[in-house]
């Protein structure tokens, strides 16, 4: 999803509000998920942003969003947002974010979702640690007992 930034979406210093990023980050993650369940989707949780650079106004936007594990009525979004050097044209990482987005049906009952087979090196790696990030998501909402998060205490015990 490419787009500019507006004076209207700037903060005192002409960069890029962060909640408006959060917004397109959002809604770049919903229509991946979408694509992907081909079902109505909701977001369950931000897991995790990192606003490692500002985006100054006008600058041209890209936000990418791309399933990095379905499970059963889940998805882990994995997004990264480039900005596009002005003279050069070149893309520069700006931040990312990975949120959870569930699948759900008209009475927004959640609801199974196809499979995702990873195939590249980085899919790879983001598959692998999206059950630990799950885990950890769930603990932190009071959702599952720190007890029974396998892959955090896993995580914990090789180190
Ligand atoms: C998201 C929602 C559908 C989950 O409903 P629920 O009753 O908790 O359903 P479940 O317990 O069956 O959870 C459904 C899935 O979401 C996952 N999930 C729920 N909360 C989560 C969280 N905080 N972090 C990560 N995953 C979460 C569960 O692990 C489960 O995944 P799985 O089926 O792939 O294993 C429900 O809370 C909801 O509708 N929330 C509002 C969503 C919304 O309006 N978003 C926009 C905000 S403005």
């Amino acid at each position: 999803m490419t787009d500019m930034v507006l004076p209207s979406e700037s903060n005192p210093l002409n960069n890029l509000f962060g909640g408006e990023l959060l917004a397109r980050m959002d809604r770049a993650a919903s229509i991946a998920a979408r694509r992907h369940s081909r079902r109505i989707t909701v977001t369950a949780s931000v897991n995790h942003v990192a606003f490692n650079r500002s985006v100054p106004l006008g600058s041209v936007v890209t936000v990418e969003a791309t399933i990095s594990r379905a499970f059963k009525t889940s998805m882990e979004v994995y997004i990264d947002v480039w900005m596009e050097d002005r003279f050069s044209g070149e893309r520069i990482k700006a931040n990312e974010a990975i949120y959870t987005f569930v699948a759900v049906d008209d009475a927004g009952i959640p609801t199974v979702v196809p499979e995702l087979v990873p195939e590249t090196a980085l899919e790879k790696e983001r598959f692998a640690g999206a059950l630990r990030r799950k885990q950890l998501s769930l603990v932190l909402a009071g959702k599952m007992k720190p007890g029974d998060a396998t892959e955090l205490k896993a995580l914990f015990m090789d180190s």
